[in-house]
């Protein structure tokens, strides 16, 4: 099994408290998936657990790509096997240049065997690539030169990310879009770059609430979380049908997975007071 990145009846737990209860999704090079669902779902939970976050159990089920075990692997092998996680960096790192940061990364990548401290992408190669980059998003060459989303903009933080995507070229790109209250520049730059960006190498899953960012990339496969479990899998017509109806509908359909919603909802109006 090449080429495929499988989550399969994934089940996640936080401080002991069932969050995630099966999941399962497989992802392709050249798919756009979006991931939706009411907040409280699950979706930055799937993100998190894939990243390996340590408050993350996983209790059950697995991830593999390419037939191997992804949740057996740090952070730099999952990169190096072409995994990009968009929120994988988005720590401030005080005394690392965007470009160095950057060089770092696309050695790792490109040059599997490398260790700490071996020699890096020629500087004149690296440079003009990321100068060509750097130009079709738009910004000038200081970026390069600031600190990793130091004192960074919302709109900064996703050209951030953008450049580490068309640089690095990943062969499976996780977005969480949800959290990180995007205004509309910030909005067009995950929309028109990833427009630019997805092709038949790459595969995308894209969590988000946003119509824009999935009317300008169209996803073939729309799923719906409620409750921990995706309930339903359809294309770019249901996320359209979210949008526009909410999540009602679902809920109708799905009543133990609406009833198990109420129930965690009500838990942990419990266990606040
Ligand atoms: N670190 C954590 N500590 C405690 N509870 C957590 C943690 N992470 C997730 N949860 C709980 O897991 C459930 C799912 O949360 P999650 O953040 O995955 O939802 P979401 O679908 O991403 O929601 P949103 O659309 O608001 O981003 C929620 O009940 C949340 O409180
Ligand atoms: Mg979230």
């Amino acid at each position: 099994m090449t080429d495929v990145l499988t989550i399969s009846d994934l089940q996640v737990s936080v401080a002991d408290t069932p969050i995630l209860k099966g999941v399962d999704i497989e992802i392709r090079p050249g798919e756009i998936h979006a991931l939706m669902g009411p907040n409280g779902s699950g979706k930055s939970t799937l993100a998190y657990a894939l990243a390996g976050h340590p408050l993350y159990e996983i209790t059950g089920g697995q991830v593999m790509i390419d037939g191997e075990d992804l949740l057996e692997m740090d952070a730099n092998q999952r990169a190096r096997r072409g995994v990009f996680l968009a929120f994988q960096y988005p720590v401030t790192i005080p005394g690392v240049k965007v470009a160095d940061f950057l060089r770092h990364a696309v050695s790792n990548i490109r040059n599997p065997g490398r260790k700490e401290g071996e020699s890096l992408i020629p500087m004149r190669e690296f440079r003009k690539e990321l100068r060509s980059q750097m130009d079709q998003l738009g910004l000038d060459a200081e970026f390069a030169r600031r600190y990793l989303n130091d004192g960074f903009s919302g709109g900064e933080k996703k050209r951030m990310e953008i450049l580490q995507l068309a640089m690095l070229k990943p062969r499976f790109a996780l977005l969480d879009e949800t959290d990180s209250g995007l205004d509309s520049d910030a909005v067009r730059v995950v929309s028109e770059g990833l427009g630019e960006l997805t092709g038949p190498e790459m595969g995308v899953l894209i969590i988000t609430h946003h119509e824009r960012l999935l009317e300008f990339n169209r996803p073939d496969y729309a799923h719906v979380m409620l409750a921990g479990r995706i309930v339903e899998t359809g294309d770019a017509d249901l996320a359209q049908e979210l949008h526009a109806n909410g999540y009602a509908a679902i809920r109708q359909r799905h009543p133990e997975a609406a009833a198990e919603e109420q129930d965690q909802e009500a838990q942990q109006v419990a266990s606040t007071t």
